[in-house]
């Protein structure tokens, strides 16, 4: 077996330490060393091109004087002495390298430039520096070379100390200035950039108040329309999902706590009164009153756990189900009426839809006058309305399925009905409208939850409709594909 290489730890080095460091550090960090770069960058490309400028114009001015020498030379109107309204300094040479003009003040023994570099600058035809010194003149000079008639050469020079001098004193504004620059722009983006993050700070503080229990707190939103706004109020609307969801489950909790009470609390009465006058007692008749809690308990469990498992999503099987035949072994246990056509077939699970039966038949039979009629029929595709429902179906492909066609079920009774306006409300978990019968005769108020939550799993939809008189409950379900039904 190899060994494994030795791993980093995470947070060691430099980068470690960069990564340690706050967002706001390492932004202001990064953009003082980007404007660092370019500010140094700037400053030297304007110090050249500065110089250059200078430069060019020194050389233009010293070209002119020299120019205007060779035109006298050449026209033989030289004097002894050359004169220049700047100082630029001339001297004029015969072909053999002696001076014989030069303007007052120059060197009239010693020219220049020596006859090597004057040969050179000749055949360059580009200006030279030379130092000014010997000539009395501090720091260097530009000089021009140019030829005249008769083998004269003339060489005109002028200080290059002014050009020198504005660039350093540039420099030093410079170097002086692009350091204080970068401080107060450093300065700015720290202050901007910790203004920018304070409302995520505040988010964070929003955050670490929200505790488990208080759940009803929200994120400071902040004003400005940007990123954080959008994340606050994002996470805002998620926080209020989170609080619908524990709203429900502690509702749920409470409700069924509640349902789970009565019949305890009736088998303990019931035991009780036995057992303190056992004499005379009538056992067989505690026995039965006991019973009857019991198996009320048992169905509240059984409704709680079939819930329970379609919340979770998952649902037992999915084979192919003749909801005729479990259409027909509902009227006949029940002892209502039906009208079922044979061969229904859907997808599903056969224990799931016999108990949207059996809760809808119980419903009907409990409030129905005189009649219940269970009826089951199959749609080809495209007639009546399609299962709105369908697209939403948790956990469950029902496209192509729908295409086979529907199944409608539809279970009515003559009984008192119920109000449109609590058609949709009598779906919700715990909902009972006749509450003080139903604590005899009816359950917890599940049982429509329970078949919402079945046909909404199977892809299908189900609702309430007025039967005049009665309610009639339609379920759509999408039929079984041909080739699965058979
Ligand atoms: N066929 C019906 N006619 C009139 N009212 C009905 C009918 N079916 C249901 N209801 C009303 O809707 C309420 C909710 O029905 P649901 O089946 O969810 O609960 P339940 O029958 O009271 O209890 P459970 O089904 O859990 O034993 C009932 O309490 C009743 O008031
Ligand atoms: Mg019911």
């Amino acid at each position: 077996m190899e060994a494994e290489p030795p791993r980093r730890r995470p947070g060691s080095g430099p980068a470690g330490w960069w990564r340690r460091r706050s967002l706001r550090f390492r932004l202001t960090a990064t953009a003082s060393a980007v404007l660092a770069l370019a500010l140094a960058a700037s400053a030297y490309v304007f110090v050249g091109v500065l110089g250059r400028a200078l430069a060019g114009t020194i050389d233009d001015e010293v070209y002119q004087r020299a120019r205007e020498v060779v035109a006298l030379a050449d026209a033989g109107r030289l004097g002894d002495r050359i004169v220049t309204t700047d100082n630029t300094i001339v001297q004029v040479l015969d072909a053999s390298g002696r001076i014989v003009n030069a303007t007052p003040g120059t060197d009239r023994l010693v020219p220049l430039l020596g006859a090597d570099r004057r040969e050179r600058a000749l055949r360059s035809g580009r200006p030279v520096f030379l130092d000014g010194r010997p000539y009395g003149i501090p720091g260097p000079l530009r000089a021009r070379v140019l030829s005249a008639d008769a083998g004269r050469t003339v060489i005109a020079a002028r200080s290059f100390t002014e050009v020198q001098g504005s660039l350093t004193a540039t420099g030093h504004v410079l170097i002086v200035g692009t350091p204080l620059l970068l401080v107060l722009l450093a300065a700015a983006s720290w202050l901007v950039i910790g203004r920018t993050l304070r409302p995520i700070a505040l988010l964070r503080r929003g955050a670490a108040e929200i505790s488990g229990t208080a759940r009803a707190r929200r994120l400071p939103v902040p004003e400005s329309r940007d990123e954080v706004h959008s994340l606050a109020t994002t996470l805002n609307d998620m926080l209020a999902r989170l609080e619908a969801a524990d709203a429900r489950q502690r509702a749920l909790i409470s409700d069924a706590s509640h349902e789970l009470r009565s019949p305890l609390a009736s088998i303990r009465l019931q035991l009780e009164v036995a057992l303190s006058h056992p004499e005379g007692q009538d056992w067989r008749e505690t026995a039965e009153g006991v019973l009857e809690d019991t198996m009320r308990l048992s169905r509240l469990a059984e409704d709680l756990l079939a819930l329970a498992r379609l919340d979770e999503g998952r649902t037992a099987r999915r084979e192919p189900v003749d909801l005729a035949a479990l259409a027909e072994r509902a009227v006949e246990r029940h002892g209502v009426t039906g009208d079922i056509a044979p061969g229904v077939t859907v997808d599903g699970d056969a224990l799931d839809l016999g108990r949207v039966l059996t809760n809808l038949v119980a419903n009907a039979v409990r409030h129905a006058a005189s009649t219940v009629v269970v009826a089951l029929r199959a749609e080809p595709p495209g007639a009546g309305s399609p299962l709105p429902g369908s697209g939403t179906a948790r956990g469950r492909g029902t496209a192509g399925v729908a295409g086979a066609g529907v199944a409608v079920l539809t279970v009515t009774d003559d009984g008192p009905g119920i109000p449109a306006e609590d058609r949709e409300r009598v779906f919700d978990r715990f909902t009972r409208l006749d509450s003080a019968r139903s604590r005899d005769e009816g359950g917890a108020g599940l049982g429509l939850a329970i078949v919402r939550d079945t046909v909404r799993a199977h892809g299908g939809t189900v609702h309430l409709e007025d039967a005049a008189p009665g309610l009639r409950a339609v379920v759509r379900l999408p039929l079984a594909a041909p080739e699965t039904s058979r």
